[in-house]
């Protein structure tokens, strides 16, 4: 895989295997600390201490984010029709992970979960619970092949109807080296119109000195480099698509269901895009 050389994407055994490594923080590990889960260590801890030293309301901010992934699924297949969910980026399960949502609005949902960290692959057997009308499989793979991924994928989903492809919280950890442009607009090139893109990341342009801060903590002590990008670059991670309403905003503000969740402050935009 092409992202295998790149330090982010981790050490790896003889057979080839990604090895867990509890030395320095990674990703899956510090979101699951800021959500209160129980699969992180001590590193991921430190690092997520050192965060939220820089920005108190991470905590708030990535639950913020887990609600915007909820209400964007149950859209996608309770509104807009969508049965195939391509969620690339999937963390170590928690509350409402996009099967249960989905197949809860559709039972016959199909999903296809891809992560690459060792610890998400571990939980993979939990994720692949569906209903009988659907079905769920697990990719272990880096974003940043995305032909590999959609290889993998085709066993489960059908490419000739709509995909919603699904990137949240995760394009803030892929670098400007990587083309994250093009690994986007490779993956909605393979899907249909009618297809849907969801995205989030966090953002350059809300609480900046905080955010620029606890960004610089993170990358002296995480595996993978944080990447925020201001309103118009995250923007054109659309470019093509028609955006949904409200558009890009901060996640809290993306159909909210209730008045409190409207008002979490969080540092993550994200939007949903409609291939025409
Ligand atoms: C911040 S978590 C977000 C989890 C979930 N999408 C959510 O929003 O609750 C980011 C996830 O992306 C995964 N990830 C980061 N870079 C990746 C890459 N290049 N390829 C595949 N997965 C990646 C991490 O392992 C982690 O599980």
């Amino acid at each position: 895989m092409s992202g295998d050389t790149a330090p982010a994407a981790g050490r790896k055994d003889a057979g080839g295997r990604r090895v867990i490594d509890t030395s320095v923080a990674h990703s899956a590990r510090v979101h699951d600390y800021w959500l209160g889960g129980k699969d992180n260590f001590a590193a991921d801890r430190a690092a997520g201490d050192a965060v939220m030293a820089a920005y108190p309301d991470i905590a708030m901010s990535v639950r913020a984010n887990r609600a915007f992934l909820a209400r964007v699924v149950r859209f996608l297949a309770a509104e807009a029709g969508i049965r195939q969910f391509l969620d690339i980026g999937t963390g170590i399960p928690a509350a409402n992970n996009t099967h249960e949502v989905a197949q809860s609005a559709a039972s016959s949902c199909r999903v296809v979960y891809v992560d690459y960290d060792p610890v998400v692959l571990l939980h993979a057997q939990a994720l692949l619970t569906s209903s009988a009308h659907g079905a769920i499989d697990y990719i272990d793979a880096d974003l940043r092949d995305p032909q590999t991924i959609l290889s993998h994928a085709a066993r489960t989903l059908d490419f000739s109807r709509p995909v919603a492809v699904m990137l949240i919280a995760i394009m803030h950890l892929i670098d400007d080296r990587d083309d994250p442009y093009r690994l986007v607009s490779q993956l909605m090139a393979a899907v249909p119109a009618g297809s849907y893109l969801a995205l989030s990341q966090v953002a350059s342009d809300i609480e900046a000195e905080q955010v620029a801060e606890s960004a610089r903590r993170y990358n002296q002590l995480g595996r993978e480099n944080l990447s925020m990008r201001s309103h118009a670059e995250i923007l054109r991670f659309f470019d093509g698509l028609e955006l949904v309403e409200p558009g890009l905003v901060p996640v809290p503000c993306w159909r909210p269901g209730s008045e409190l969740e409207a008002r979490a402050r969080s540092a993550v935009r994200g939007g949903v895009g409609r291939k025409p």
